[in-house]
């Protein structure tokens, strides 16, 4: 009989960002006990640094008028390169409006609108007086119209303290400092989790009728992320060590075009946004030589791919941590940068000493998002496992396809924390939770043992921070902006060379409370798997869709690619196992996305001359 903390409740969350927060409070309201586990307390969630804001369709700004669901919808697919279900971006773009409001209602100083006459890109713009304190919106890359709802530049971190307040009203329980090392199943039902408690090291069973997995993104695995530093995927490693839940599109990784060098912290779009533009060395504004139409605000994908070919060209400005170019927002004023842009001028200004009202700010791509995560159903049902969910950046739910559209992420996190959360409160009214208790001590007892046999070094002494340096360098270095199949083969094979050694890490540390390095070491083989996933993903998909561009095939391929990869990691396999589902296609045919494709070839004669 193993001896252990046992909570039990009726819908258990993994992550208190803004999508798990969402949906806890779904559940909570509906009459359900729910407990959050997170990483961090729930106000520092990754979720806090979403910049530019989020989108929905309210059409109030004069740049947004005639807006409407229809139009994000088609936004959000051709954003997406065809890639994303097309029932999950109807219901979502049918719902952000509905989202975006009950936020306010909730608190949220949106910005709003000011029925005033400025000056954008050399056009007078004249707000409508009738749409005077509504809810405004800045334009963002990749949209028909100005739909992206903000408060400032400094969106998540609203949202995000709202929504915990609306927690703490509700009561809900959450246990912070708190992360999740398995979950419990059968192979056909999860039951909950086995946890770790990172102050005192003491292992923790929840189960729970429902267990929901909203964790967010796995950006760490890149070296160079905008990401925090809890972004190592550790949610969908979990899933997908259960043998039976698969990751969708994991190849799927997106580069935001502004990171700041060389912290590589956002930089919102909202600069471009708001009118700032991209020079190189010699400061000439190089994107409408590219795309004369979008410019700075083509889809993210378009952005990335054309600031790095700029720099291969030898435009780049030269820097002791690589080429970068500039971002100039000098010319929209000191009020403006101090008022709509104050975050990024903060950090300009504390992480690199520059005044962006004065200065010009060096920015490069750098990895931003991982559209690809637990793959579900459009109610947010994990494949693979009865009573699993999934949400958020941690989900492939898949509203984001190759490449999701800026504003389109926390706008998920809400959407779907309603609407799937709903869903989870009904499902969880009906289930049952039976379960052996040998399973549980089965579970509990294989992480005891994993953790001694680290602290004893009994299967070797590799070093968990060597592996993981190596890991992000072959990311970085071979599954970036522009991939082939040289460099991918390289990746694959050196990550399954560090899956190896990652079963041999041993510790330089005996503690077994708070103590990172066994922290490392307990993740590393999973974040292994996912870097194996992507890797792996990328070289079978012989086209370039949305963020997956592929110098050796660089043409969108919809007769034989139309389709989502699933990436299984059975039990005791060295490599996932790749599958493939087709993707739903409902209202808009795969054609032209209006910006990048019609100049994909001329980009390829550009970069090869
Ligand atoms: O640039 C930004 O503010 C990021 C927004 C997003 O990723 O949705």
């Amino acid at each position: 009989m193993k001896h252990y903390d046992h909570f039990t409740t009726d819908v258990l969350v993994v992550g208190a960002g803004l999508a798990g927060e969402r949906a806890a409070i779904e559940a909570a309201s509906r009459g359900l006990n729910v407990i959050i586990l997170s990483l961090v307390p729930p106000r520092r969630s990754h979720s806090s640094a979403a910049q530019g804001g989020m989108q929905a369709a309210l059409g109030n700004s004069a740049m947004g008028k005639g807006d409407n669901p229809d139009v994000h919808f088609a936004d959000t697919v051709k954003g997406s390169d065809w890639g994303c279900d097309q029932d999950v971006a109807r219901l979502f773009a049918e719902n952000a409006p509905i989202a975006v409001r009950q936020m306010a209602y909730w608190g949220v100083p949106w910005n709003r609108v000011k029925a005033e006459k400025r000056i954008y890109d050399g056009k007078e713009i004249q707000e409508d007086p009738e749409k005077e304190g509504l809810i405004t919106a800045r334009n963002f890359g990749g949209t028909a119209k100005w739909r992206t709802c903000y408060t400032s530049d400094g969106t998540g971190h609203s949202l995000l303290y709202t929504m915990d307040s609306v927690v703490l009203k509700l009561g809900i329980t959450v246990h912070d400092r708190t992360e999740v090392l398995s979950l419990i199943h059968d192979d056909k039902r999860c039951f909950g989790v086995v946890s770790r408690c990172l102050r005192t090291g003491q292992l923790r069973v929840y189960t729970a009728r429902s267990t929901v997995i909203a964790t967010g993104g796995y950006g760490r695995l890149y070296g160079a992320s905008t990401n925090a530093v809890i972004n190592e995927g550790s949610g969908m490693f979990v899933a997908l060590e259960t043998g039976k839940v698969p990751l969708g599109n994991m190849e799927a990784v997106q580069f935001h075009p502004t990171g700041i060098v060389p912290t590589w912290i956002l930089i919102t779009e909202g600069a471009r946004g708001d009118g700032g533009y991209l020079l190189d060395k010699n400061h000439h504004r190089f994107m409408p030589d590219y795309e004369p139409k979008k410019k700075e605000l083509a889809s993210r994908d378009v952005v990335s791919r054309r600031i790095m070919q700029h720099i291969r060209k030898g435009y780049g400005v030269d820097s002791p941590h690589g080429p970068h170019v500039w971002l100039d927002i000098r010319h929209l004023g000191e009020k403006h940068i101090n008022t709509n842009l104050r975050e990024i001028a903060n950090i300009c200004r504390n992480f690199r000493g520059i005044d962006p009202v004065h200065d010009l700010i060096p920015v490069r791509p750098t990895q931003h998002y991982s559209m690809g995560g637990i793959r579900t159903d459009i109610n947010g049902i994990a494949y693979g496992l009865e009573g699993l969910f999934a949400l958020g950046e941690a989900a492939c739910w898949d509203l984001h396809g190759f490449n999701r559209l800026g504003g389109n992420s926390l706008a998920e996190t809400v959407v779907a924390g309603m609407v799937v959360g709903d869903k989870i409160a009904s499902y969880t009214r009906e289930a049952d939770l039976q379960y052996s208790s040998s399973l549980i001590d089965d579970h509990v007892g294989f992480q005891e043992d994993r953790i001694q046999a680290l602290i004893e070094a009994r299967n070797g002494d590799e070093n968990v921070y060597e592996l993981r340096r190596e890991m992000e360098e072959t990311l970085s270095e071979n599954v970036g902006i522009f991939r082939s199949e040289g460099p991918l083969k390289k990746a694959v094979s050196k990550l399954h060379e560090l899956l190896e050694r990652s079963y041999h890490v041993g510790l330089t540390s005996d503690g077994k409370g708070a103590n990172p390095e066994l922290a490392s070491a307990l993740r590393i083989t999973g974040m292994i798997k996912l870097a194996y996933c992507i890797a792996a993903g990328a070289l079978a998909r012989e086209e370039s869709r949305g963020s997956h561009y592929r110098e050796d095939f660089p043409a969108r391929d919809d007769d034989n690619w139309l389709k989502r990869t699933l990436a299984y990691w059975p039990e005791g396999a060295k490599e996932p196992v790749l599958e493939y589902e087709p993707v739903k296609i409902t209202e808009l045919p795969p054609g032209d996305r209006g910006y990048g494709e019609a100049t994909r070839e001329s980009a390829e004669s550009n970069s090869s001359s």
